[in-house]
C-alpha cells in the first residue's frame, strides 16, 4: 500500500493531523498499537486553550464539544485558606474550553471514520525506516503487523505522533536529538469521580502538604489531582485515603467542604519537563507529547500536541500545494519558540504551586510570587495571556 503521510499514533495529535491533512486533500493511514476501546478509555487531559479550540472548530470537529464543554473563564488559586478567583476573561477577553481529551479523540475518531481514510488500530511492532533524506529519491517505508500477518506502506512523510515511550523518536540515528529535561520529586495522582464540582472552574490549591487539583468533566462529575512523592505506588492510595487528602487539602474559610461519591477512574503520573529538539529528521516529523512533555500543572500537554500539527498540517498542505519542501524545513524554527514558552510557563505554575523540599527561604518567595499573581489585574492578565494559550506559531 502506499499514502502520501503515514501518521503513527492516534492521539490527539495523530488524529488531528489526519484530519487536517483530509482537509486539505491530502492521504494518510493511522497506525496506533493499542485497540480502538483503549484509546477511548484513556482520561488524561480536559482543558483547551482559545486557539485550541479555534482549530477543532475550523477542522470541523468541535459540533459535540459546543454543545457538551464547558467554558472557562479563569481559574480560582487557593492558599492560606483563602480562594482567589482570576478572571482571565475579563483581563483578556478569551475563554477556555473544559470537555475531556477522551472526548477529543471520541470525535475525531468518529470524523476519520466518516472520511473513509484508514485508521488502523492493534498495529504491532510498527517500524518506520527509509526516511533519512526530505529531499532524496525514494519513499519512506512503515512496517507492521497485524492478526492477518505483515504490512508494509510506503509514504512521502511519516509522522511520529506515538507520544512519550513511540518508536518514531528512537528510530531517528542516535546523536541527531538531544533532550533539554528536568525531572521533579513528585507525581500527580488523578481521579475522576461521580461527585459534582464545588466551584464551576478549575481551582488550584496549593496546600502545605502539596498541591490539590479540582476540574470537571461536564456538569456531574469531577476529575482531581494530587500531588503525591515520585515512588506513590497507587494500590497504597484506597479511596478513602483519595478522599482524606482531597478534602484536607481543599479545605478553605470561603469554600464547603468536598462532595465525595464513587472514583471511576484513578491513574499516576510522573512529573517532568523534556524538550527534544530538533523536532524533525528527513521525512520523518514529530508531534506531541513523542518530541516534548510539559508537567501538567497549566494544562499544556493536550494543547502542544494541538499547535504542533497545525504548523506540521501547514508545512504538509504548502509542499502538497507546490511550494516546495521549504516550511517542512522550517518546522523545527517555527514550532520551537512557542513550546519553550509553554514549558516556562509550565515550570513556573508547578514550582508557584507545589510542595518542594526547601528551606524557609524558598516558602518565603513561593508564597510572596501567590501573593503578586493576585495582587492585580495586569498580573492576572499575563497569567492569563499564557494560561488561556499564546496565537499558535504560523510560517504561512
Ligand atoms: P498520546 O496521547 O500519548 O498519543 C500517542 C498515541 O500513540 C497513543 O494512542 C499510543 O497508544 C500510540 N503509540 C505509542 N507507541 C506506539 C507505537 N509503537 N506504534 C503505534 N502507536 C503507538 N494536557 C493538557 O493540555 N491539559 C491537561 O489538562 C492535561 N492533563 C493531563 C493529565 C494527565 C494525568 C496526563 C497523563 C496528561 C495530561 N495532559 C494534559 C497531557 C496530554 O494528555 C498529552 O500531552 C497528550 O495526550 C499528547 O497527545 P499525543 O497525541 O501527542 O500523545
Ligand atoms: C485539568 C488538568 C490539568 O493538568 C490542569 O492543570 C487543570 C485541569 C483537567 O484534567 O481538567
Amino acid at each position: 500500500a502506499t499514502t502520501q503521510v503515514a501518521i503513527i499514533g492516534a492521539g490527539p495529535a495523530g488524529l488531528l493531523l489526519a484530519q487536517l491533512l483530509h482537509l486539505q486533500g491530502i492521504d494518510s493511514v493511522i497506525l496506533e498499537q493499542r485497540s480502538e476501546a483503549y484509546v477511548l478509555g484513556r482520561v488524561r487531559a480536559g482543558l483547551l486553550e482559545s486557539p485550541t479550540v479555534e482549530v477543532l472548530r475550523e477542522a470541523g470537529v468541535a459540533d459535540r464539544m459546543a454543545v457538551e464543554g464547558v467554558e472557562h473563564h479563569g481559574i480560582h488559586l487557593r492558599f492560606d485558606g483563602r480562594t482567589h478567583q482570576l478572571d482571565f476573561a475579563g483581563t483578556t477577553g478569551r475563554q477556555a474550553m473544559n470537555y475531556g481529551q477522551a472526548e477529543v479523540v471520541k470525535d475525531l475518531i468518529r470524523h476519520r471514520r466518516a472520511t473513509g481514510r484508514p485508521l488502523v488500530f492493534e498495529a504491532e511492532a510498527v517500524t518506520p525506516t527509509g526516511f533519512e533524506s526530505l529531499d532524496g529519491h525514494g519513499p519512506a517505508v512503515v512496517t507492521w503487523r497485524d492478526e492477518h500477518g505483515e504490512h508494509r506502506l510506503t509514504a512521502d512523510f511519516i509522522a511520529g505522533c506515538d507520544g512519550f515511550h513511540g518508536v518514531s523518536r528512537v528510530a531517528i540515528p542516535p546523536g541527531t536529538i538531544t533532550a533539554a529535561q528536568r525531572s521533579y520529586p513528585f507525581a500527580w495522582l488523578g481521579i475522576l469521580a461521580r461527585t459534582r464540582p464545588t466551584l464551576p472552574e478549575v481551582v488550584y490549591s496549593a496546600h502545605q502538604d502539596g498541591l490539590s487539583v479540582h476540574s470537571m468533566r461536564g456538569h456531574e462529575l469531577t476529575r482531581q489531582y494530587l500531588q503525591v512523592p515520585a515512588d506513590t505506588v497507587l494500590d497504597d492510595w484506597p479511596d478513602e485515603r483519595i478522599w482524606t487528602e482531597l478534602t484536607r487539602r481543599h479545605a478553605a474559610d470561603d469554600v464547603g467542604p468536598l462532595a465525595t461519591g464513587e472514583v471511576i477512574d484513578r491513574t499516576l503520573a510522573p512529573l517532568r519537563s523534556v524538550v527534544f529538539s530538533p523536532m524533525q529528521y528527513g521525512r520523518m516529523f514529530l508531534a506531541g507529547d513523542a518530541v516534548h512533555i510539559v508537567p501538567p500543572t497549566g494544562a499544556k500537554g493536550l494543547n502542544l500536541a494541538v499547535s504542533d500539527v497545525s504548523v506540521l498540517s501547514h508545512a504538509l498542505g504548502g509542499y502538497y500545494a507546490g511550494a516546495g519542501s521549504h516550511h517542512l524545513a522550517e518546522y523545527t524554527r517555527t514550532s520551537l519558540p512557542r513550546i519553550w514558552q509553554a514549558e516556562l510557563f509550565s515550570w513556573q505554575m508547578t514550582t508557584m504551586l507545589h510542595r518542594f523540599p526547601g528551606d524557609e527561604f524558598d516558602r518565603g518567595l513561593q508564597r510572596a510570587r501567590l501573593e503578586q499573581v493576585v495582587a492585580s489585574p495586569t498580573q492576572i492578565a499575563a497569567l492569563g495571556e499564557l494560561y488561556f494559550g499564546l496565537p499558535f506559531p504560523r510560517h504561512w
